[in-house]
């Protein structure tokens, strides 16, 4: 179909294997006239090398502080069918598993109401449905509420929406019901999520192993990494099998040929902490020793699985890197069982919500607080002792504060018994 715009340059971008964005687009632009002005702004943005859209957009549903961005061209007078060009975010279900009637449902609501076009899923995890009017966001939202019984997403200053790994519904590793901890706390706290309360934004992601599918540790305040504390279950049969070339390594992740596994030098030799031995018949694992990082288990998926005294680490932090730098989460609860309601996490939450919002600065993420304040008022302020599995090594520098209830004396100081002592 011919396009209202030219787009040459675009148009490049429908040719190679890959997918091609410009291609679907097109499609869409032969219904909807926003697509046709979408393309149109997009490749004058591609000619000056600047964006076309407004700073900024505050425009939303009534009950709700967030969960629409709002966005305005500025050229509406070219580009009339985009001048508004609003995005919702629309909270997934946890690990994004549909029905097709569902996603029928969606479809046939967004082509009636915005532009058709959507991003199948936001980077914190949501349904992002690209593209309407200020006057439709109430009927979407009420269409999604009462036909789909689907929520808006989480955006601003408060809990963003929660998201997680595929975990138990298809994972032989994971240590957490991902889901059921997702979708739990995305209902407890639902007033959190849709109307901002916080200093800045906080997010919950939540893995199943340390593999970290949903890459917790980089991309939530609260990062919940599944783990265990018993010992790695060992199927020697299995592990001789591997050695004998009889099962593919790694699930085949490096080629699906049949070989022998070397699993002095591709296992034992790799695991970071030296932990296991292989005498050529029996796998050793000295369990105590292992720090769970998955590298056995990840390359004889047949053999090794996590232990069944599961439960996850709580690490608090991560953050990209405006203002302060970035920082990955740091371990703050080395271990805690999570099993339904999960009352012990929930009041560990409320209470670094309390501390935080009490604390925090304007735009101030967790992670920037607990650099400002430091780790120690952290931990006190959420009843945690301190624990070496909290550090990667002890401070180098000398500059250590103490409470002057731990000193004998205080910080009181008698200068003329000083003197007396040490005479000017
Ligand atoms: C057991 C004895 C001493 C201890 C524990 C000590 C400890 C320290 C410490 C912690 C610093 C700060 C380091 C820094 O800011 O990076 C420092 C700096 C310094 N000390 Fe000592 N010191 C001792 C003896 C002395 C003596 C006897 C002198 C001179 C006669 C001296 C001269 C200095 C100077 C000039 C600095 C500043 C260096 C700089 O800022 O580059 N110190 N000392
Ligand atoms: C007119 C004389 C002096 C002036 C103007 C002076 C000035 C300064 C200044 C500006 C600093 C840096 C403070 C800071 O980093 O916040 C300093 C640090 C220091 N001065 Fe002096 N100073 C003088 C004499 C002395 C003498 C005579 C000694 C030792 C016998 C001395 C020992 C030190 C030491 C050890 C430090 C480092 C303190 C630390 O790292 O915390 N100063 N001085
Ligand atoms: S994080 Fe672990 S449990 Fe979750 S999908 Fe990845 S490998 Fe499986
Ligand atoms: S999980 Fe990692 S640390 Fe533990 S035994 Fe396997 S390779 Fe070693």
């Amino acid at each position: 179909m011919a396009l209202k715009h030219k787009t040459p340059m675009l148009e490049e971008l429908e040719k190679g294997p890959w997918p091609s964005f410009v291609a679907d687009i097109r499609r869409m632009a032969a219904r909807k006239p926003m697509c046709e002005d979408l393309l149109g702004l997009l490749e004058l943005s591609y000619e000056q090398k600047e964006g076309h859209w407004k700073h900024g957009g505050i425009v939303g549903v009534f009950g709700y502080g967030g969960g629409v961005i709002g966005r305005y061209c500025d050229r509406p007078d070219l580009f009339p069918n985009v001048a508004h060009f609003h995005t919702l975010r629309v909270n997934q279900p946890a690990s994004k598993f549909y029905s097709t009637e569902q996603l029928r449902k969606i479809c046939d609501m967004w082509e009636e109401k915005g532009s058709g076009l959507t991003n199948m899923h936001g980077s914190t995890g949501d349904m992002v449905l690209l593209g309407t009017t200020t006057d439709q966001l109430e009927p979407v939202f009420y269409h999604l509420t009462h036909e789909l019984g689907m929520d808006l997403g989480g955006s601003g200053s408060n809990l963003r929406t929660p998201s997680c790994c595929i975990g138990k519904a298809r994972c032989e590793w994971s240590c957490l019901d991902t889901q059921e901890i997702t979708y739990d706390l995305t209902m407890t706290y639902q007033d959190e999520l849709h109307r901002p309360m916080f200093p800045y934004k906080f997010k919950f992601k939540t893995s199943g192993c340390p593999n970290d599918c949903v890459a917790a540790i980089a991309r939530a305040d609260c990062s919940i990494i599944g783990t265990w504390r018993d010992k790695i279950r060992i199927d020697q049969e299995a592990v001789r099998a591997y050695a004998a070339g009889e099962l593919v390594p790694n699930g085949g992740s490096h080629g699906t040929a049949k070989r022998a596994l070397d699993i002095q030098k591709e296992v034992v030799d790799l695991c970071p902490t030296g932990c296991m031995e292989w005498d050529g018949k029996t796998l050793k694992i000295w369990d105590e020793d292992c720090t769970r990082c998955m590298h056995c288990i990840n390359v004889m998926p047949r053999a090794l699985r996590p232990g069944q005294d599961t439960g996850a680490t709580i690490l608090f932090g991560a953050k990209a890197p405006i203002l302060e730098g970035a920082q990955l989460s740091s371990v703050v609860i080395p271990f805690m069982k999570m099993e339904p309601p999960y009352d012990e996490f929930k009041e560990l939450i409320e209470k670094v919500w309390d501390w935080w919002m009490e604390n925090g600065k304007n735009r101030e993420r967790l992670g920037e607080l607990i650099q400002r304040f430091g780790m120690k008022a952290f931990l006190e302020a959420i009843e945690v002792q301190p624990d070496p599995r909290m550090i990667k090594t002890p401070r180098y520098n000398p500059y250590i504060f103490y409470d002057p209830a731990d000193v004998p004396g205080g910080w009181e100081h008698d200068p003329k018994a000083f003197r007396e002592r040490h005479h000017a």
